[in-house]
């Protein structure tokens, strides 16, 4: 073993070292060859699906799955290739090719990674694999499961599922267009976590094709890649081709509220309060807060806090409970709305009241922004006079928002190795730090990614600490990068144990024994284990 990783690790310095300078036209053209003559099936000719920039197409290919407006300037690399893999062959003679002639292949499945990187790099070789043909959709309510391939989007899994049972669902993210591909392999939360978990405590199965082209299901990986897989990030494994899904029950009417307060002299209590009730909220609640600044009336800028709930029941309940444990609120009748559950993603998404449950098949967002996007935990509840510090920042920064997404639930009790996503039991909260905004432009963005991090830094005394803890799905490449997997492990650590914890070492040495080259790796893949020393 020991020698193997020795040799391995030299080759990878050796491989990495041709890594830094452009491929010649050359090894361009051997690349596309050694595509060309990978042995495909004749029905799925993969010419078919081979976008190089010369392609009349390859721009719109390259723009229909950016979901960060941020990486589609004129500066943002752009790919040498892209692949649109119908066939399964098509992927294995990707990772095959690539590897042969060094081309680093960005897997795509969504786009929505907030740092863009499925299909931005700065690697001058690099190519896309884009999923998005594979998005087959097999619902089994005998079985209470489903088959879903990497290139659907939620919105599709949601459908088809209520498509066949208004009494299953699917606990994964709000946002209809995110990729199955990105969001399962990074943990995937949404308005059910209290109840049900992430997606990944709900992923019975799965098939990927590794870094030797071989298409394997969960016994034949074995339980350390099965596990590394959901949560870990698929794209330092291998590509993922379909998961396998559990499809909890719900009841057949749900409701729903969304209320907004300004500040007042109430608003302070009344945050510092959420705090103190919403983890607790029985599983089946779950109430989001987002803070943000608006202009009131008198044209000042001023706090508002946005609450928005999933209750797993009737109305009369959520107004009894909300009663009860959080008066504060004032939660009345006319305040909650019954649906059934696909009726609440859209409700939760924004659609208007009465759209078509088939909106959740666009395949287009309602809006794309240019965005930054940071994270946090929180353990112990933010002092009243903390608040009261954030709020006063929050109006001088204007325009990053502050979104508390409870834990507690469900969620407190998976043990934190179960999956590689960490941050179970002990936390209250996970923030979403979000900037939006219209402009292009280097200093643009510039400008509100700093307001962002300003943000963030106002936050330090009130979160997690060694590490400060951050959620893979919510990418953010300021906690730390590896330079392409150039270096490594040292580098890795940086950003590993921020997402990981004290289950980095496991991804660690998954990755070591199933791709030690380092083939699948991006800005903050899992590294390989350093050499030994003999
Ligand atoms: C508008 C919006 C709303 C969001 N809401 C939520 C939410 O409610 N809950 C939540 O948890 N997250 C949320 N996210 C974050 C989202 O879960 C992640 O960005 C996720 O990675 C997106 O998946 P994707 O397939 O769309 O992304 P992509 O950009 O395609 O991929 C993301 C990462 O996964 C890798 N990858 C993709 N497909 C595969 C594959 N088949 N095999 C191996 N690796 C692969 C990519 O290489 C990349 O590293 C949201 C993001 C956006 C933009
Ligand atoms: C672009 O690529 C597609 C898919 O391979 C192909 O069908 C089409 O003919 C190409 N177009 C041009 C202009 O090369
Ligand atoms: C992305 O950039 C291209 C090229 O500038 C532009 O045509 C396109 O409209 C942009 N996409 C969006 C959604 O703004
Ligand atoms: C879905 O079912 C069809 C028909 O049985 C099969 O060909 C396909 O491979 C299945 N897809 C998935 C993702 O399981
Ligand atoms: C604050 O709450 C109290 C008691 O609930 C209420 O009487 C008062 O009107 C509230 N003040 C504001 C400014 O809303
Ligand atoms: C508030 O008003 C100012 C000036 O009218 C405007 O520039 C700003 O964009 C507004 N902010 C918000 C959050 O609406
Ligand atoms: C972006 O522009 C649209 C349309 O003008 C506007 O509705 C929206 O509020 C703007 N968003 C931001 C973040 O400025
Ligand atoms: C953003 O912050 C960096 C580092 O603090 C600074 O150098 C840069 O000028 C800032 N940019 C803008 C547009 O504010």
């Amino acid at each position: 073993m020991k020698t193997f990783f020795t040799f391995s690790f030299f080759v990878a310095l050796a491989f990495c070292v041709s890594c830094a300078t452009s491929s010649s036209p050359s090894q361009y053209e051997a690349f596309i060859q050694c595509l060309e003559k990978y042995p495909i099936p004749p029905s799925a000719p993969i010419s078919a699906v081979l976008y190089t920039p010369d392609n009349s197409s390859y721009s719109s290919v390259l723009q229909t799955y950016i979901r960060n407006l941020r990486f589609n300037e004129s500066t943002s690399p752009k790919p040498r290739l892209i692949i649109t893999a119908l066939h399964v062959s098509h992927i294995q003679a990707a990772i095959v090719c690539a590897k042969a002639y060094n081309f680093q292949m960005k897997i795509r499945s969504g786009g929505h990674d907030y740092e863009g990187v499925s299909y931005v790099s700065e690697h001058p070789s690099f190519f896309i694999l884009d999923m998005f043909n594979l998005r087959a959709i097999n619902v089994s309510i005998a079985d209470e499961s489903a088959w879903v391939e990497c290139g659907a989007t939620l919105g599709e899994v949601y459908y088809r599922i209520a498509e066949k049972s208004n009494v299953h669902s699917f606990p994964a993210g709000v946002c209809p267009t995110v990729g199955v591909g990105g969001h399962f392999g990074g943990g995937g939360y949404g308005n059910m976590m209290r109840k049900y978990g992430l997606s990944v405590d709900n992923i019975v199965d799965a098939k990927i094709i590794d870094v030797n082209g071989r298409l394997l299901d969960r016994e034949s990986m074995g339980e350390d890649l099965f596990w590394a897989i959901t949560g870990g990030g698929g794209s330092s494994f291998g590509v993922v081709l379909s998961y396998k899904i559990k499809l909890p029950r719900v009841p057949p009417t749900v409701t729903v509220f969304r209320v907004r307060r300004t500040y007042d002299a109430n608003f302070t209590n009344l945050i510092y309060r959420y705090q103190e009730v919403a983890p607790n909220f029985p599983d089946e609640l779950f109430l989001r807060l987002t803070l943000d600044v608006v202009n009131s009336t008198s044209g000042q800028k001023t706090n508002r806090a946005t609450f928005r709930a999933l209750y797993l029941g009737s109305g009369k309940d959520l107004v009894s409970l909300t009663k009860a444990s959080f008066p504060e609120l004032g939660i009345e009748q006319k305040d909650c709305i019954e649906m059934s559950w696909v009726e609440s993603v859209l409700f939760w998404t924004d659609f208007a009241t009465g759209t078509p449950v088939d909106a959740l098949l666009s395949r287009v967002p309602q809006v794309l922004y240019y965005l930054k996007r940071k994270s946090d935990y929180v353990k112990r509840p933010v002092p009243k006079a903390g608040l009261e510090f954030i709020f006063k920042k929050m109006v001088e920064l204007e325009f990053p928002s502050l979104t508390f997404n409870p834990y507690g639930g469900e969620m407190g009790r998976i043990p934190a190795s179960a999956k590689p996503f960490p941050h179970r039991a002990g936390n209250l909260f996970k923030l979403q730090y979000a900037t939006n905004w219209n402009e292009s432009g280097v200093e643009v963005a510039d400008y509100y990614v700093n307001l962002t991090r300003a943000l963030h830094g106002y936050m330090t005394p009130f979160v997690s600490m060694n590490p400060r803890e951050a959620f893979l799905n919510y990418r953010d490449l300021d906690i730390g990068t590896n330079d392409n997997g150039r270096d490594s492990y040292r580098e890795g650590l940086v950003y590993g144990i921020k997402y990981f914890k004290q289950n980095f070492n496991r991804l660690v040495n998954v990755k070591t024994a199933v791709d030690p080259q380092n083939f699948f790796r991006n800005e903050q893949s899992i590294p390989v284990f350093p050499r030994t020393t003999n």
